[in-house]
C-alpha cells in the first residue's frame, strides 16, 4: 500500500470497536459468557496420566489445595483457576466477540463456536496465547495454563519438591524445559512472548497484526509492573522484595522496558526479515501494528485533543515501545539511543517503508543490538540508590506536559508509579500506595485514548507529588 491510498481510506474512518478498544485492564473477565453452554464443566476434566495435562499439579496435596490456611505454593493453582485472566483466555474464544472476530477477518459467518471450522481456525491464530500449545484440544478450556509461563508440565515431572532442588536456584533451571518466572528477565520475556508476540522459529507463531486488529482484536499495550500490579498473583508477594531488594518496584519497570523493547524489535526484525525474502507468498508490508495506531485513526465520537493537533506522521513507529524505553535508558546512552531510532524511523516512518524492508531488517537489529547490550551490562551496573530514584523522580515530576501523545503520557506515568512505589515500600505498608495509584493508572490512562485528554496530566502530577511527599520522613 501507498501512502496515499491509504490516508485517503483512514481519513474519517471510526473505529467501531472505539468504546471497548483500548487497554481493558479494568474490564472484568466475565463480563462475557461464552456461547456454549457445557464450556465449564469440560474444563478440569484432564487425565491424571497425560503428561501434557496440568492436572497433576492441581492435586490437593500440591497445588490444588483449596484450604486459606495452606502456604500459597499450595494453593497457586485454585488461585489460578477461579482470578486469573488466563484461565479464561480460551472460553473467551468461546463468546460472540470472537466468533464476530473471526466472521470479519474470514468473511463468513458461523452458526455457532462449536462448528468445527470455527475451531480450526481458533487452532491456526488464537490458542497459541489462548490456549498451551503443549496440550491437545480437550485442555485448551484451560485457557492460558501454568505450562505457558512455567514450561510443560512434563519438565517439572517429580523432580521439584525436594529441598536440594531449591538450593540449586538459578541453575535448578539450565538445561531443562522449565521456564524461569523467578528471575525478572526470563519472567518478562514470558510474557511479552504473548504480550507482544514471538515470530520466532522455536515459537508457536504468537502474532497479533493488524488484520487481526481491524476485526476486532484488542490493541496490546504491555508494561511489565502495572500488569503485574494488575495480576492475581499465585505467590508470595514480597518474595520480589526478598530476592532483587526493596526497591524492586523500579527494578522490575526497567527489565520490562528493556525485555519490552527486545521483544518488539525482534518481532520487527522478523516481520521485516520474512517480507524482504519471501516477495511473492510474504506478508504485507509494512505490517500496520507496528505503527501507533493514533498516527491514522482517531476517534469520530467526539472533536478530540488528537484533531485540534498539528498533523502527526501517518508512519510513527511505536510511540508506546519508544516513549518506555527512553525513561529505562540512562542519560549517558541517551544520544546512541536517539541516533539508532532515528536510522530506524528514517525508513520506517516514510512513503518508501514498503520498498525496503531488509533496510528496516537491518536497523531493527542495530536498535536491537543496544538494547541487548543495556540487559546484559546492567547486571554490572550499581543499583540505584534510594536517593538516586528519588532525584530520578523529582526529574520525571518536573517534566513538560507538552502536548504528550496518550503513549508518552501512559509511559511517563508508569515510570513514575514505579520510582514511587519502590520508595514507599521502605516506610509504608505498600498496600495503600499500590491500591491508590493503581486504580489512578487506570481511570486517567489505561482507559486509552478515547478518553485521554493532555491536561489532565497537570492533576496527575499533583496526586504523585502528594504521595511523593508522603514517603519522605
Ligand atoms: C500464552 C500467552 C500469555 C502469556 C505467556 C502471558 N499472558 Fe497475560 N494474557 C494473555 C491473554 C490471551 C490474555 C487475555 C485473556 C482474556 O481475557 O481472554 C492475557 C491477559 C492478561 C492480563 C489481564 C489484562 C486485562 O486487560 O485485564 C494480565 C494482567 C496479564 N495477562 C499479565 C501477564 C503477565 C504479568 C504475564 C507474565 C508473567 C503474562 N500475562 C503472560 C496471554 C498470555
Ligand atoms: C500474540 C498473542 C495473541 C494472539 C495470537 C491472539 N491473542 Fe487475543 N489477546 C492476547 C492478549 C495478550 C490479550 C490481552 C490484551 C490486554 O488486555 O492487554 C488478548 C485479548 C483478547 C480478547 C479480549 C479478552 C477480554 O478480556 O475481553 C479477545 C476477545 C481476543 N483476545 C480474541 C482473540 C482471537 C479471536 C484470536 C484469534 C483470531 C486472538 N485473540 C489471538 C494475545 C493474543
Ligand atoms: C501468566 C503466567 C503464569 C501462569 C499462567 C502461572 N504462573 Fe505460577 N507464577 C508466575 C510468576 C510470575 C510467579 C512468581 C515468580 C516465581 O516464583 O517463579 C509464579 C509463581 C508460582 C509458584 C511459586 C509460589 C510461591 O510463592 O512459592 C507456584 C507454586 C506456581 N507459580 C504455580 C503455578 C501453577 C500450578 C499454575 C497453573 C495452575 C501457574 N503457576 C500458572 C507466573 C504464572
Ligand atoms: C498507517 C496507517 C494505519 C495505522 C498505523 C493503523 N491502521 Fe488500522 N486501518 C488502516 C486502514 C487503511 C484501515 C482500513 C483497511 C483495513 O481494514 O485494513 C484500517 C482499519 C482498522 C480497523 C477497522 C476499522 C473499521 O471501521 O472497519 C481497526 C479497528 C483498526 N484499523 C485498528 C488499528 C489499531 C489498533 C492500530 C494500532 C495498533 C492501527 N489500526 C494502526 C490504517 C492504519
Amino acid at each position: 500500500m501507498h501512502r496515499g491510498q491509504k490516508y485517503s481510506i483512514v481519513v474519517g474512518i471510526s473505529l467501531i470497536l472505539m468504546s471497548s478498544f483500548f487497554v481493558p485492564i479494568a474490564r472484568t473477565v466475565e463480563s462475557q459468557q461464552p456461547v456454549s453452554s457445557n464450556v465449564s464443566s469440560q474444563r478440569i476434566q484432564t487425565s491424571q496420566e497425560d503428561s501434557t495435562s496440568i492436572a497433576s499439579c492441581m492435586t490437593s496435596g500440591c497445588h490444588g489445595s483449596r484450604n486459606a490456611e495452606a502456604p500459597i505454593w499450595q494453593r497457586a493453582g485454585r488461585i489460578w483457576f477461579d482470578d486469573d485472566p488466563h484461565a479464561k483466555a480460551y472460553t473467551h474464544l468461546l463468546t460472540e466477540s470472537s466468533l464476530k472476530i473471526a466472521e470479519r477477518l474470514l468473511h463468513r459467518t458461523f452458526t455457532s463456536v462449536n462448528d468445527e471450522t470455527y475451531r480450526v481456525f481458533l487452532e491456526q491464530r488464537c490458542v497459541s496465547c489462548h490456549a498451551s500449545a503443549h496440550g491437545s484440544r480437550d485442555q485448551y478450556l484451560l485457557g492460558a495454563d501454568c505450562q505457558v509461563c512455567h514450561g510443560p508440565a512434563k519438565a517439572w515431572g517429580d523432580h521439584h519438591y525436594s529441598a536440594e532442588w531449591r538450593d540449586k536456584k538459578e541453575k535448578r533451571f539450565d538445561g531443562t524445559e522449565m521456564l524461569n518466572t523467578e528471575n525478572l528477565a526470563s519472567r518478562a520475556k514470558v510474557c511479552t512472548s504473548c504480550h507482544v508476540g514471538n515470530l520466532k522459529p522455536e515459537a508457536v507463531g504468537r502474532e497479533v497484526d493488524h488484520d487481526l486488529m481491524a476485526a476486532g482484536h484488542p490493541p496490546m499495550h504491555f508494561e511489565l509492573e502495572t500488569y503485574l500490579r494488575a495480576y492475581p498473583a499465585h505467590w508470595n508477594s514480597e518474595q520480589d522484595a526478598e530476592l532483587f531488594g526493596k526497591t524492586v518496584a523500579r527494578e522490575r519497570w526497567e527489565i520490562g522496558q528493556l525485555i519490552h523493547a527486545q521483544s518488539r524489535l525482534e518481532l520487527l526484525a522478523e516481520r521485516a526479515k520474512s517480507a524482504a525474502t519471501t516477495e511473492a507468498n510474504g506478508r504485507v508490508w509494512p505490517e500496520l501494528t507496528e505503527y501507533s495506531c493514533y498516527g491514522c485513526h482517531h476517534s469520530l465520537v467526539g472533536p478530540g485533543w488528537r484533531q485540534a493537533r498539528p498533523s502527526r506522521p501517518l508512519y510513527d513507529w511505536d510511540a508506546w515501545t519508544l516513549a518506555g524505553l527512553k525513561y529505562a535508558v540512562p542519560t549517558a546512552h541517551q544520544s546512541e539511543l536517539n541516533q539508532l531510532v532515528a536510522n530506524l524511523k528514517a525508513i520506517t516512518d516514510t512513503q518508501y517503508a514498503s520498498s525496503n524492508a531488509s533496510g528496516t531488517q537491518i536497523a531493527a537489529e542495530n536498535l536491537l543490538g543496544f538494547v541487548n547490550d543495556r540487559i546484559r551490562l546492567r547486571k554490572s551496573e550499581n543499583a540505584p540508590t534510594i536517593d538516586q530514584i528519588k532525584s530520578d523522580l523529582q526529574v520525571l515530576l518536573q517534566e513538560e506536559t507538552g502536548d504528550k501523545t496518550w503513549e508518552a503520557a501512559t509511559q511517563w506515568y508508569c515510570a513514575m508509579i514505579a520510582h514511587l512505589a519502590s520508595l514507599s515500600i521502605d516506610d509504608k505498608p505498600k498496600k495503600n500506595l499500590s491500591s491508590t495509584t493503581t486504580e489512578q493508572i487506570q481511570v486517567d490512562f489505561l482507559n486509552g485514548p478515547v478518553t485521554y485528554h493532555p491536561r489532565n496530566l497537570d492533576s496527575n502530577r499533583a496526586h504523585l507529588q502528594e504521595l511523593l511527599r508522603k514517603t519522605q520522613p
